[in-house]
C-alpha cells in the first residue's frame, strides 16, 4: 500500500511517529504497550480505539498524552460515528487531531468518558443489532412466500428510506403516519408491545455497556496484578 511503512518492531516505528493509533484487543493492551512505554512518552498522542479500556488505565502505563475513541464499522465506507474523549493530559489540540483523522471517515463527536461503555454498546455493537433486526425482516418476507431476492431488497430499501426519513422527521411523526387506525401498522406494534421490544433493546445496549465496564475493570486488574509483580510503579 503506498505511503505504508510496515515494520515488525513496536519501538522502532512507534520512535518516529507523532501521534499513535492502539487497535489491539483488550486482553492485548498491556503486552503491546509495556514493551515500548520507554518510547511512549509525553511528546507522543496515543488514539485508542479499544473498547472498555479507560484513558486512566492508558495513562497509568504509558507517559503518552492519550485520547479514547469509539469509532464504529461504519468507517469502512465512510460512513462512521466515532466519539472520543480525551484523558488528563491531552489537549483540545490533541481532540482535534483525533476527531479530525476519524472525521475523515464519517463523523466525530466529543463526549464525556463516562458515557463511554453506553457509547460502545450502541454505536459500536450497534451495526451487529441492526443486522439481526435486518436479517429478521428478511426471513420474514421468506417466511410469508417472498422471493429471497426481493425479500432482501425490500427489508434494506425499508431500512434505507427509514434511516433518511428519520434525518428530517421524530420516529413518533413516522409512526403516526404510516399507522393508520384499525389497519396493518398497529396490529404489528401491538405484537412488538406485548412481546416488550422496546424493554428488550434497551436490554440489549444495558447488556453491552455492562460488558465494556466489566472489561475495564479485569483490564485494570491485570495492570494492577503486573505492578505487584514487577514492583513498578505504573
Ligand atoms: N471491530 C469494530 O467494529 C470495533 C469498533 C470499535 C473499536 N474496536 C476495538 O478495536 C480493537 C481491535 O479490534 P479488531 O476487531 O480490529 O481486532 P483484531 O482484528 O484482532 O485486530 C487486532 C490487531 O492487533 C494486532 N496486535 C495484537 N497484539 C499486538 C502487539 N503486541 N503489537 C502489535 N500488534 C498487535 C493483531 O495482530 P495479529 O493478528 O498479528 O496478532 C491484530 O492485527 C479492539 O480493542 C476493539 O474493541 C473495534
Amino acid at each position: 500500500m503506498p505511503g505504508v511503512l510496515v515494520r515488525t518492531d513496536n519501538a522502532d516505528i512507534v520512535k518516529d511517529a507523532d501521534v499513535v493509533i492502539l487497535a489491539v484487543k483488550p486482553y492485548q493492551v498491556v503486552d503491546a504497550l509495556m514493551p515500548i512505554r520507554n518510547v511512549l512518552g509525553g511528546d507522543k498522542l496515543l488514539i485508542s480505539v479499544v473498547a472498555g479500556v479507560t484513558t486512566r488505565i492508558l495513562e497509568g502505563l504509558v507517559g503518552a498524552r492519550v485520547v479514547r475513541a469509539m469509532p464504529n464499522i461504519g468507517i469502512v465506507i465512510e460512513r462512521g460515528v466515532t466519539a472520543v474523549s480525551p484523558g488528563s493530559r491531552a489537549s483540545e489540540a490533541d481532540v482535534k487531531v483525533a476527531c479530525g483523522i476519524f472525521s475523515s471517515m464519517g463523523r466525530c463527536f466529543i463526549v464525556d468518558e463516562r458515557y463511554m461503555d453506553a457509547i460502545t454498546a450502541i454505536s459500536g455493537s450497534g451495526p451487529a443489532f441492526i443486522s439481526v433486526i435486518l436479517e429478521a425482516l428478511w426471513e420474514a418476507g421468506l417466511l410469508l412466500g417472498i422471493p429471497t431476492d426481493i425479500s432482501w431488497e425490500l427489508a434494506i430499501g425499508t431500512l434505507e428510506s427509514s434511516a433518511e426519513l428519520l434525518r428530517v422527521k421524530r420516529p413518533w411523526d413516522v409512526i403516526e403516519e404510516v399507522t393508520t387506525p384499525g389497519g396493518v401498522t398497529i396490529r404489528g406494534l401491538r405484537v412488538a408491545e406485548e412481546g416488550g421490544l422496546r424493554g428488550l433493546i434497551m436490554r440489549m445496549i444495558e447488556e453491552g455497556a455492562r460488558r465494556a465496564r466489566e472489561i475495564s475493570q479485569e483490564v485494570e486488574a491485570r495492570v494492577r496484578s503486573m505492578i505487584g509483580e514487577q514492583g513498578r510503579n505504573i
